[in-house]
C-alpha cells in the first residue's frame, strides 16, 4: 500500500469514544446596550459520525453557535466539551492548538488565495502542524486532494477552477490534520444546483468513510435534507426535529 492510499483508510470509527461534541446550557450573551442574549442556554450533542444541519433566520445565533463550537468564541456561561475535554476553561494557546486539530472549517466564499497553487492552498490548511516536515505536508495535501477528485487540478490556481472545485479544495484544505469535525457555514451557498449536488455527495461519502462529524449551517433545504439530522435555532434556542 502506498502511503497515499494508507492516508487515506485512515480515520475509521473507533468504539468507546467520548461524543465528539457535547454543548451543556450554554449562553452566549454581549454587553451590549441593550444587552443581547445570542445563544440561550443551548445544548447539544454529536457523536462520531452524526450530520447535523442548523438553520434558522437571520439574527438567530448561527454564527455564534458555530464560533463557539469552532473555539473561535468562548461561552459566557454553561460547558463545551469537544472529543471528550472541556474547553471552556482551557488557556487561550491549548484552544489554538485542539481547533487546529480537531475541527477544520469550510465557508460559503472558499477563502482561497488565488496566486498559490492548489497544492499550495492545501498545504496550508496544516498551520498547527503536529509534524513540520514540508514532504509529508504535501503527502498528505496530495492525499486529501485525491480523497476530493481533484488530483488532476494540484498545480492549477483557483481562478482556473470552477466554483465546486474551488469548495473541494476548500473541503481538501479543512481535511489537513484529519480533523474530527468538520464545521460548515452555508457551504453551497455560492454554488449552482449541479455543483452543490457534488460537495453534498462529498460530505456524505467523508462521514460515511471517515466517520467524520459534519456540522452544517444553511438556508437551503437541499443541504438541509441531506443531514440526518435537523437542528431549528431561533432567538438562541435549539430545538431538534425529527
Ligand atoms: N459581537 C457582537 N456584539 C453584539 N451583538 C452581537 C455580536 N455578534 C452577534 N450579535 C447579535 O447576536 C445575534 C445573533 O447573531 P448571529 O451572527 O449569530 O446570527 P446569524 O443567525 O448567524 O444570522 P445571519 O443568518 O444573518 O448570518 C444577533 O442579534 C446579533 O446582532
Ligand atoms: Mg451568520
Amino acid at each position: 500500500m502506498s502511503e497515499i492510499e494508507a492516508l487515506l483508510e485512515t480515520g475509521q470509527v473507533q468504539d468507546g469514544a467520548p461524543p465528539v461534541l457535547e454543548l451543556d446550557r450554554v449562553t452566549r450573551s454581549f454587553p451590549t446596550s441593550p444587552p443581547v442574549v445570542a445563544l440561550n442556554e443551548v445544548s447539544l450533542r454529536a457523536e462520531q459520525g452524526d450530520y447535523v444541519a442548523i438553520v434558522g433566520p437571520s439574527g438567530s445565533g448561527k454564527s455564534t453557535l458555530m464560533n463557539v463550537l469552532g473555539l473561535l468564541d468562548r461561552p459566557t456561561s454553561g460547558e463545551y466539551r469537544l472529543m471528550g475535554r472541556q474547553t471552556t476553561t482551557m488557556r487561550e494557546r491549548e484552544r489554538t492548538r485542539l481547533r487546529g486539530s480537531a475541527i477544520g472549517f469550510v465557508f460559503q466564499s472558499f477563502h482561497l488565495l488565488p496566486h498559490r497553487s492548489v497544492l499550495d492552498n492545501v498545504m496550508l490548511g496544516e498551520t498547527y502542524a503536529r509534524t513540520g516536515d514540508r514532504k509529508g505536508r504535501r503527502v498528505r495535501a496530495l492525499a486529501a486532494l485525491e480523497r476530493v477528485s481533484l488530483g488532476h487540478r494540484v498545480e492549477f490556481a483557483p481562478p482556473q477552477l470552477s466554483g465546486g472545485e474551488r469548495q473541494r479544495v476548500a473541503i481538501a484544505r479543512a481535511l489537513m490534520g484529519s480533523p474530527g469535525l468538520l464545521l460548515c457555514d452555508e457551504p453551497t451557498g455560492n454554488l449552482d444546483s449541479r455543483n452543490t449536488e457534488a460537495v453534498l455527495d462529498l460530505l456524505d461519502d467523508l462521514r460515511a468513510t471517515q466517520g467524520l462529524t459534519i456540522v452544517v449551517i444553511t438556508h437551503e433545504h437541499e443541504v438541509s435534507e441531506r443531514a440526518a439530522r435537523r437542528v431549528r435555532i431561533a432567538d438562541g434556542t435549539l430545538t431538534e426535529s425529527a
